[in-house]
């Protein structure tokens, strides 16, 4: 594809620094991106061949442990007949976690989270992470990739851990479900809303070669599948389902080459979310994530096709295209704020089709926040949006949902900040029939351009380009 011929526009005063570099190392890998090895003959290792067990922990991660770590590849199975209850679970490289029946969590986050004889909430123990794309402790996963093995003396704040165990060739698969039953992170326990350390469901941290495939995920206490510092990662053909709030559909967080593709995704906090750190850890860890498509995905119920608001290492060359949405919050939606640094630059959303409630949200106040200093104002650029053809049901009556101030277009940057090289191209925006009244928009610090084909005309400050080229080459 051709990026459209940009504008360029006076550099910024107080630019955000440059992206930070990828996990592991700066290696570009041609879409779609292949994902983990697949191996010949992997040694099987099956699980409970023939009962149900309402706590299989030891059983799977002893499989795990045994099939795991061999040069000829590895596969714990479980059977198609089985629903296996498991407290959370660490992976091991050149291995296939084939999950053709259920995999279910014992029922975390329910009851007393701080009180240790409640397995509920321990057998989802505290480590060392990155949750919320900032380096802290909290409730592991279901399932975990690379882990702290040794941290930092004395400890440094933003990223306590001096070595991780690093993971290569993970597959997740099978056709069954994994299921966190994680629903008591927010369903009870609302004292500790924020500060129960709510677990990622899939906390993929520091993988080479990753693939997650053929599968149902669902019931999450926080972010679904969560890739961090991992490489050529490959998300194909699952159905990521959750409610609740914050449950993210899967949140690549400093990773580089992301292939992201036919999955259905209905949550209750954004679909995808491409993410680069937060804030002062995000800055300091300085991780960026590069390289990402999603294509031919079904968006139901969800805030959006995300990028950021977490864009602190920064988040450059992603690709959204050939997807249907259905009742989506946003088709298009880019966010960080003061206080994040980084930014987003380089990205198409392209072909996307079907009814939202808003149509386009770019945004550098997702939370409006004082000036800090030069490196932590985001940047946003280099944005082209082409072949939209949406249909908005927001009413614009009352007050929006998600920060949006409306329903065709926003764009707000900031004001040692501008939102620039924007470019729109046959972007059609339309009202639903259902029960919108009014398309508006809303634009301050941002500009671009545009071509005949959108309609209506975006409000940023346009310059003199009437009419462009987004043709493939
Ligand atoms: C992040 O890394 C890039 C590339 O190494 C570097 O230029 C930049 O200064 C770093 N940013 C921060 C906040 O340290
Ligand atoms: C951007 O992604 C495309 C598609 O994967 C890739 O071919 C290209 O090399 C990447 N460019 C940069 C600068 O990362
Ligand atoms: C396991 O439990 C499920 C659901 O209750 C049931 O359908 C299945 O037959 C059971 N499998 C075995 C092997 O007992
Ligand atoms: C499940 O088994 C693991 C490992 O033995 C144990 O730590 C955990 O407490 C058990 N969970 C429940 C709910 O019994
Ligand atoms: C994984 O498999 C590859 C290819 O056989 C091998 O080179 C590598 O050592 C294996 N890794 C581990 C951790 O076993
Ligand atoms: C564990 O969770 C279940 C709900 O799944 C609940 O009925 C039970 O009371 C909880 N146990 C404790 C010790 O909180
Ligand atoms: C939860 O457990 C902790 C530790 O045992 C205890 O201090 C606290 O009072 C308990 N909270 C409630 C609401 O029972
Ligand atoms: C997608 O996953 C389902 C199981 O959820 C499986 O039946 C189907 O064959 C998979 N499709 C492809 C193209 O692999
Ligand atoms: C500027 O922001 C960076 C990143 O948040 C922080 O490390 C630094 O201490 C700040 N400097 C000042 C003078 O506030
Ligand atoms: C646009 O996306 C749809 C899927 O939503 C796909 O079927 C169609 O082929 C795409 N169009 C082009 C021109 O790629
Ligand atoms: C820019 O906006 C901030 C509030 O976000 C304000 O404090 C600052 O004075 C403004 N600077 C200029 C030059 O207008
Ligand atoms: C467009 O430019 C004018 C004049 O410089 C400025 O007043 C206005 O705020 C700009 N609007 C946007 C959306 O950037």
């Amino acid at each position: 594809m051709k990026f459209v011929p940009f504008v360029f526009l006076p550099s910024l005063v107080g630019a955000a620094l440059p992206p930070g570099p990828g996990p592991f190392g700066n290696e570009i890998i041609a879409q779609p991106v292949p994902g983990a090895l697949e191996f010949v003959n992997p040694k099987v290792c099956e699980v409970n061949p023939s009962h149900n067990n309402s706590n299989a922990t030891n059983a799977i991660q002893s499989a795990i442990d045994k099939c795991g770590d061999l040069a000829g590849g590895g596969v714990v199975l479980i059977e198609s007949s089985l629903v296996l209850y498991t407290a959370s679970l660490w992976l091991k490289s050149n291995l296939t976690l084939r999950v053709a029946g259920k995999l279910v969590g014992t029922a975390t986050g329910y009851g007393n989270k701080t009180d240790p004889t409640n397995t509920n909430a321990t057998d989802a123990p505290v480590v060392y992470t990155r949750r919320n794309s900032e380096m802290m402790w909290a409730h592991a996963g279901l399932v975990n990739g690379g882990r702290c093995v040794r941290l930092k003396d004395p400890l440094a704040g933003w990223d306590d851990c001096a070595e991780w165990s690093v993971l290569e060739n993970v597959v997740l698969d099978g056709g069954g479900t994994l299921d966190a039953n994680a629903q008591g992170w927010f369903l009870d326990g609302q004292d500790d809303f924020e500060s129960a350390w709510r677990p990622m469901m899939l906390d993929l941290l520091w993988v080479r070669g990753l693939t997650i495939r053929d599968l149902e995920i669902t019931r999450p206490g926080y972010w679904t599948v969560h890739p961090t510092f991992s490489d050529n990662v490959r998300v194909e053909n699952n159905s990521i389902i959750t409610t609740g709030s914050n449950t993210d559909g899967c949140d690549p967080d400093s990773c580089w080459n992301v292939y992201i593709a036919r999955n259905t995704f209905d949550n209750g906090d954004d679909c995808i979310a491409i993410k680069a750190g937060r804030d002062w850890s995000g800055l300091m860890v300085n991780i960026s994530t590069r390289n990402v498509l999603a294509e031919q995905n079904y968006y139901l119920k969800g805030h959006g096709v995300s990028i950021g608001s977490e864009t602190s290492g920064w988040v450059t060359n992603v690709t959204i295209r050939d997807s249907e949405l259905d009742g989506t919050a946003k088709a298009v939606r880019i966010k960080s704020m003061r206080g994040r640094g980084g930014g987003v630059a380089d990205v198409v959303y392209r072909n996307l089709t079907g009814v939202v409630e808003d149509a386009i949200s770019l945004s550098l106040n997702y939370h409006e926040a004082d000036p800090t200093n030069d490196t932590a104002t985001p940047e946003i650029r280099d944005v082209v949006v082409a072949d939209l053809d949406l249909r908005v049901t927001d009413d614009g009556s009352g007050t929006r949902a998600l920060y949006s101030s409306s329903n065709y277009m926003e764009c707000l940057g900031l004001n040692d900040s501008i939102i620039s090289n924007i470019a729109f191209a046959n972007v059609k925006v339309a009202l639903d029939a259902s029960d919108a009244d009014d398309l508006d928009a809303s634009c301050q610090y941002c500009t671009g351009i545009y071509d005949d084909d959108t309609d209506p005309s975006p409000c940023f400050n346009a310059t003199s380009f009437s009419s462009f080229s987004t043709s493939s080459s």
